[in-house]
């Protein structure tokens, strides 16, 4: 019976695996930086300056990057603009209705981004591969297109530092008739990044996203170890205080 059981579930785990590899581009690993301060800085500084300006981050405040080491004085020379005060949420420049007129699509609220999309990897590997993976594609109205999110609405706001790209395919043979494979990346024109520079930029940025998802998981982890031991401690202590009770009893 158990090995029935076992076997029922290794069918189910491959018929799961099956579906996701089938169809869409598999996502890459995005490297984990949300403990990294310098990291988590950088990609501030990139979402400020690149994101912000079409894209909110509604339940995040300037203020709270102090978390990540900034200073008050750093955040307000650095970050904001000349209106803005360091209590205040991270507002998109943009009119959102504008941004619908413009660009056909309204760029969504980037607070909680890094949790709401899954299927071949985390969030965090989706945000990864899709800030990595436009290419020019003059048939679309911005002049971009994405491998991850295939004519997508936002234009390609870091071409200047990854260069353009292009998507070099192979043709293969698959149950009897030819499909396009993905095979890998030609560069066209040169970004002011390397490409692993532009890698490791982007590694920032989707911690940055991650870490504005959950701002205080970092002081949760720790806080949650020290509430087990303080759990584990009672436990010990109501033993012994149990066995103090009972012992004249027996
Ligand atoms: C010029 C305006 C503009 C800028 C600047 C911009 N975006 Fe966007 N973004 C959009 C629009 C418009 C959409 C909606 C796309 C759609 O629905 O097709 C979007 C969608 C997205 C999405 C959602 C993708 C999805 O799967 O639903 C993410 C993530 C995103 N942007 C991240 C970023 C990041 C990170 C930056 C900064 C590097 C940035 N954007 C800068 C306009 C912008």
């Amino acid at each position: 019976m158990k090995k029935l059981i076992l076997a029922l579930i290794t069918a189910v785990g491959l018929v799961a695996g099956a579906q996701a590899s089938e169809g869409g581009l598999v996502w890459d690993k995005a490297p984990n930086k949300t403990n990294d301060l310098a990291s988590l800085q950088n990609g501030a500084k990139l979402f400020v300056n690149y994101c912000l300006n079409c894209h909110s981050a509604a339940f995040m405040r300037f203020n709270r990057l102090k978390d990540i080491g900034l200073t008050d004085q750093q955040i307000k020379d650095n970050l904001l603009f000349t209106t803005e005060k360091v209590g205040d949420t991270m507002k998109a420049a943009i009119d959102p209705k504008q941004a619908k007129d413009w660009f056909g699509g309204n760029p969504p609220d980037l607070s909680v981004i890094a949790r709401s999309r899954s299927g071949h990897g985390t969030g965090a590997d989706y945000l990864y591969t899709y800030l990595r993976t436009y290419y020019r594609d003059d048939t679309k109205a911005t002049g971009w297109n994405n491998l991850a999110f295939p004519s997508v609405a936002m234009p390609h706001v870091l071409w200047e530092l990854q260069g353009e790209r292009k998507p070099v395919y192979a043709e293969q043979e698959e149950h009897g008739h030819k499909v396009e494979i993905f095979k890998g990346w030609q560069q066209v024109s040169p970004g002011t990044m390397t490409p692993l520079q532009y890698d490791q930029a982007m590694g920032d940025l989707v911690s940055y996203l991650q870490w504005m998802g959950e701002p205080s998981q970092n002081s949760r982890v720790r806080v949650g170890v020290w509430v087990l031991l303080f759990l584990l401690g009672l436990t010990f202590a109501t033993w012994r205080l149990n066995a103090a009770f009972w012992k004249d009893v027996k």
